[in-house]
C-alpha cells in the first residue's frame, strides 16, 4: 500500500493567519504594508519555486550545495533516533539530501499553505516509503505545538531558505523564543541565513531580468483581488526592491505610480502618486551576528558551513 501523510490541520490555533484582517489593517496603516506570509497561496508558492531557479536568485542553489556536502556531517551530529521538523517546508526538495543522510523515522513538514503543503508531503511519501510522514498547517510565526501521533522526542528542526530573514531582529528573537519551547533540551536547529555581501548581487537576487520575483509581488494583490471583495487592479502597480543597508534588508514594496483609489470590502483607501505597499523585509546577517541573535533566544552555536564566496551560510545550533 502507498505510505500516506498524516495530516494536521493547526490553522484554527494560528491567530495571524487571515489576509482579509491583515489587509484591511496594513492598507489603513501609514505607511502602507502587508505580511509576506501573505504571498503563499497556490499560484505564489509555485512562482516562489521559479524565483528559485532564477540565474540571480543565488540563495536556493547556493544553500543546496552547501547542504549536499554538510549532510553527512549534519547527520553525525544529529544522531540516529532523530526526526526532522521542517518549517516552512514549500515544495519539500532540500529535505531530501537531509532524510538521504539521516535516515530518520519521521518527519513533519509544517507550512502555511494547506493545498502546497499536501502535494508535496504526498510526493515525499512516495519517494521514502520508510518514513513516516506528518504535515501540519499552520502559521510558524505563532506559537506552535508538535501535533499528537508525531514523536519528537530527538527532532532536528530545519528552517532553510533564509526565511528567518522576513522577521525583525525582534521577531526572530521571539520566533526562535517559540521554537525553543517546542523543542527539548538538546534538541537541534539547522537554519539557513543569507549573508550580507555586495548591494549588486543582493539588488540583482530581488529583480531577476524575467520578472518573476515582480509577478510574485503583485500576486499579492491578484489574491486581494480574487479573495476578498476588492477592486484592486495589480497591473496598476509595481514592483520595487533595494537593499535597505542601515537597516541590513532588502525591502521589496509595490509602488503606485498614479494616484488611486482602491476597495477593500466597505472600505476605501487613498494611494498618492508613488506611494508604497511595503511587502516585504528580508534581513541578511553576518555569521556572528546570526550567532549574536540565536544565542540571545537560548540556542548555542556548534557548526555552521558556508559557500567559497561567503554568500549564504547554514549553522546548526543546539537547544539550551
Ligand atoms: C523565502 C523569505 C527567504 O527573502 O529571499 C524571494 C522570499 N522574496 N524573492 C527571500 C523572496 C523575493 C525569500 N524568503
Amino acid at each position: 500500500m502507498a505510505n500516506s501523510v498524516h495530516f494536521h490541520d493547526q490553522r484554527q490555533q494560528a491567530a495571524g493567519i487571515s489576509l482579509r484582517e491583515e489587509a484591511l489593517a496594513g492598507f489603513a496603516a501609514k505607511p502602507k504594508w502587508i505580511s509576506p506570509k501573505h504571498f503563499y497561496d497556490r499560484r505564489g508558492s509555485e512562482l516562489f519555486e521559479q524565483i528559485c531557479q532564477q540565474p540571480e536568485y543565488y540563495p536556493t542553489r547556493t544553500e543546496e550545495a552547501i547542504l549536499a556536502q554538510a549532510a553527512g556531517a549534519i547527520a553525525e551530529i544529529a544522531g540516529h533516533h532523530a526526526s526532522l521538523v521542517e518549517l516552512g517546508s514549500g515544495a519539500s526538495r532540500k529535505v531530501r539530501l537531509l532524510l538521504e543522510a539521516m535516515h530518520p523515522a519521521s518527519y513533519l513538514g509544517i507550512d502555511i499553505s494547506q493545498d502546497f503543503l499536501l502535494a508535496s508531503t504526498t510526493c515525499l511519501a512516495g519517494d521514502y516509503p520508510w518514513l513516516e510522514v506528518h504535515a501540519a498547517c499552520a502559521d510558524f510565526s505563532q506559537p506552535m505545538q508538535l501535533p499528537d501521533g508525531f514523536d519528537g522526542a530527538h527532532p532536528l528542526a530545519f528552517f532553510p531558505g533564509s526565511s528567518i530573514g522576513n522577521f525583525t531582529p525582534a521577531q526572530a528573537i521571539t520566533f526562535l523564543g517559540n521554537l525553543h519551547n517546542l523543542l527539548p533540551r538538546g534538541g537541534g536547529l539547522l537554519i539557513g541565513v543569507d549573508l550580507v555581501k555586495d548591494r549588486q548581487v543582493l539588488e540583482a537576487a530581488y529583480n531577476d531580468k524575467a520578472g518573476v520575483t515582480a509577478a510574485f509581488n503583485r500576486n499579492l494583490l491578484e489574491r486581494i483581488r480574487q479573495e476578498l471583495d476588492s477592486d484592486i487592479d495589480p497591473q496598476r502597480f509595481v514592483h520595487h526592491a533595494f537593499f535597505n543597508e542601515r537597516e541590513s534588508r532588502i525591502e521589496m514594496h509595490l509602488i503606485s505610480p498614479q494616484a488611486q483609489r482602491v476597495r477593500i470590502e466597505s472600505e476605501a483607501f487613498g494611494f498618492a502618486a508613488g506611494e508604497s505597499l511595503h511587502t516585504e523585509n528580508s534581513y541578511k546577517y553576518t555569521a556572528e551576528s546570526f550567532c549574536d541573535l540565536a544565542g540571545a533566544a537560548g540556542f548555542k552555536a556548534i557548526a555552521r558551513w558556508s559557500d567559497a564566496r561567503q554568500l549564504f551560510s547554514v549553522h546548526y545550533l543546539e537547544r539550551e
